[in-house]
Order: C-alpha cells, then structure tokens, then sequence
C-alpha cells in the first residue's frame, strides 16, 4: 500500500517540474547514488580486514602471551551444561572469555551431538581471537551429567586432566555451570587474582552435614590404616591451584585414589570429593579458603538448591562484590542488566577487554582485532571485588583452620 501511493505521487508531480528543477533533482539523486556506493565499497572493504586476525597463524597471537609467577594468573575454566544447554553455555562463555586464558566446555551425554556441534561453531564464529589463540576445547564425547552418581566428578576430573595435558600453564582452574553467569569482567577478576598468593584454594565446605541431608555422606571406614575425615560436603563449584589439581589427578600419594574409590559409592561425590581431599592433606589443609566466591540468595541453609535469582537481589549482588553468581533462569533480563552496565558486552562477541583493539562500531565488533593481551583493564567493579577477596582471605586467616572439624 505504501509503494502505490509513493508511485502515483511521483507520477503528479512529473508533470508540473520545471527544467532547472529537475536538473536539481538529477544531481541530488547522482550524489546520493554515488555516496550509498562509496558507504557500500567501504563496508566491504572493512568488513574482511576485521576478520583478518582468524587466518593469521595461532602461534604468533598464542606465543605472545607471558607466562608464570610473574605475569597476571592463567585461569582454566570448566564450562558443564546438559541437554538444551548449548546457548547458555556459549553466552556464558562469552561473557568469560579472554585470549590469556584456557576453556574447556562439556555438555553432558544427554545432549544430542548436533548441540555440541553448535556450541563448537557458535564459539567460533563469535569470537575470531578462539581461532588464532587457540585456548578451547568442546569436549566431543561427553560423560553423563547428572549431579547424583560418580560420571559428574569423573567429567570434572577428566576437563582437569585434559587442562593439564594441553597446556600446563595455567594456575587456577574454575568450574562452572550453564545457571552460572560472571558479575565482573576478566580484566576484572585478573587483575585482582594478580594480587592473591597462587597456593590458595578457594572451597566452600563444611563439617556440619546436619543441615544439610545427612544421608548425602555417611560415616565408613575407608581404609583402616588411615584416619580420614570424610563427613565433609560443600558446593560443587570450586577454584582449585594447579599443584591441587596435579596432586588429584597424577595422584603421587594414595590419598587422592583411596578418597576416589570411596566417593564412587557416595551420592553427589562432587559436593565432598575435593573438600575431603584437601582436608586430608598435610600439604594442602592450609592453603584453604573456605568460599567458592559466588552469590547465592540463600535464605534457608537448610535448602539444598538456592533459589533462581530475580531482579529484587540485583543491587545486592552487584555490591556484594562476588566474581560469580548463581542460579540464574535462562535468558533472564537480568543478564542483559549485568551485560548492559557491568560487562559493557553489547553485540553477540566477548566482553570487550583491554585486549579489544578493534573500533567500537554499530557493525563491528571491537574483540575481532586485538593487542596486547597481557595488559588489563581493571573497570569500577574491580574494586568491588578487591575489597570482597581481601575480606574473604582475612576471614580465613583470622578464623581458625576450616579444615578442622
Ligand atoms: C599447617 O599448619 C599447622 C598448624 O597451624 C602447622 O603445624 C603445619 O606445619 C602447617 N603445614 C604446612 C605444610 O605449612
Ligand atoms: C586489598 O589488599 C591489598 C594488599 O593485601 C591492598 O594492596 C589493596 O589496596 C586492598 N584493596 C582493597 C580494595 O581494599
């Protein structure tokens, strides 16, 4: 309807144009022409050069990242999720993504492999520095994923074998789940992780199973030439060093093994396995932190599932300072508020980190080109989260040893 009515318009006026009019209107058409032409030629001539950094060799890009106790932390990051789950975990992984640092992403058995095949080209296509950094994995034959049952833990175990095999560089490995979404950005959490002793681990557990359902753990010999306090459990959702994380894997000592065979027999083994372990250990008990560093509302510790979080616990959250929260419902628009005002992630590439050097345009994304990748950019929640991991290792300096029962 639209289109008749601008013809017949046209057709009117045509008649009453005079010559030097209509000379005007000729050129004013030539010039519009040729300035949407040139508009046009530019934008394609951008448009390669942005994706350029993809084909280049991912040794140069990789080789120029530093390394070691002197250089800002690597961290190894775990991303788990089930069937239905693959668009979740890739806006998630979007939204932690920086070139320094190692991921590995599993969906569960359950998820048919069309879901993984998405989430492998989805992390790809949305973040070209993936290609050139080549820092991750999508696990292509997955364990089961349930939480009850042993195959959760051996998946666990198996992404941090996987970690250290491919690249044994990085100094804290993190697990996460599809519910979980950042409230800082890597810049963030780097910058502030640079300024925490590598030996610590950060681990939520407690000896004080009452509230919790007492069934979960139960009280055996596991071997009778050992004492071990095994009645601990805790949040599944842990920050372990490497030298922890070597310890359980290559299992030099018969601790980590012995702890293994019990915990196949337990329920949730995730919520005890790594608790049980590192209280047990001489070598670790006191490089402890007992925080997984999320935000949870939980009002009722009774309850073993904390509830999803809405818009009423925003301000809450973000003052709380925690690098991590969770639950979180699927497309909520509360992660677009986080994406919007914390992470500055606009379009559908990472958040734009110090690392970003391309031009912030409506068309482009500024991750598809990049610098120098060890420099970071701490934003205002930076402070924020340094005063909550101050607090937290002062806390567990102050309180006596949270391994003790
Ligand atoms: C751990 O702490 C205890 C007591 O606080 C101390 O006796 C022990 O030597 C420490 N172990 C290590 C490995 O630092
Ligand atoms: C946290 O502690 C470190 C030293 O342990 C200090 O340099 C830093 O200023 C503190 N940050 C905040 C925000 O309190």
């Amino acid at each position: 309807m639209g289109m008749g009515m601008g013809a017949a318009r046209g057709g009117a006026g045509a008649g009453g144009w005079v010559p030097g009019e209509r000379w005007r209107r000729v050129l004013f058409l030539a010039l519009a022409s040729v300035s949407f032409l040139i508009s046009l030629i530019l934008l394609f001539l951008s448009a390669p050069r942005l994706r350029l950094p993809s084909i280049a060799p991912s040794t140069a890009a990789a080789s120029a990242i530093r390394r070691g106790p002197d250089a800002p932390p690597c961290l190894a990051y775990l991303l788990t999720g089930a069937r239905g789950d693959g668009r979740r975990l890739l806006r998630l992984f979007l939204a932690i993504y920086h070139p320094r640092n190692r991921y590995v992403l599993h969906l569960s058995a359950d998820a048919p492999d069309d879901e993984r095949r998405s989430l492998a080209n989805g992390v790809l296509a949305a973040a070209p520095a993936v290609g050139a950094f080549d820092n991750v994995a999508v696990v292509g034959d997955p364990t089961a994923g349930t939480p009850v049952g042993s195959s959760g833990l051996a998946g666990t175990l198996r992404a941090a074998a996987v970690l250290l095999r491919l690249h044994p560089d990085w100094d804290w490995f993190l697990t996460l789940n599809a519910a979980d979404y950042p409230l800082v950005t890597q810049d963030d959490l780097i910058h502030v992780l640079s300024s925490v002793p590598r030996d610590l681990n950060f681990i939520d557990h407690t000896s004080d199973i009452g509230s919790k359902e007492p069934e979960k753990v139960q009280q055996m010999i596991v071997d009778a030439g050992i004492y071990l306090c095994i009645s601990l459990i805790g949040s599944p959702w842990v920050i372990l060093n490497r030298q922890f994380i070597e310890y359980c894997v290559l299992a030099w000592e018969n601790l980590p093994r012995i702890l293994l065979m019990y915990f196949n027999n337990v329920i949730q083994p995730q919520e005890g396995y790594f608790h049980s372990v590192i209280c047990n250990s001489l070598e670790f008990r006191n490089f402890t932190v007992n925080n997984d560093l999320r935000f949870m509302a939980r009002d009722d510790p009774a309850q073993t599932e904390p509830p999803f979080l809405s818009r009423e616990h925003y301000g809450q959250m973000v003052d709380s300072g925690a690098p991590f929260a969770r639950p979180f419902r699927e497309n909520d628009p509360l992660l677009d508020q986080i994406d919007g005002n914390i992470l500055k992630r606009w379009s559908h590439g990472p958040v734009p980190g110090a690392w970003c050097s391309g031009r912030k345009r409506w068309f482009s994304d500024p991750c598809s080109q990049w610098d120098d990748v060890n420099i970071v950019r701490p934003g205002p929640q930076a402070v924020k989260l340094h005063l909550y991991v101050n607090r937290t290792l002062e806390e567990a300096k102050s309180s006596s040893n949270s391994c003790r029962r």
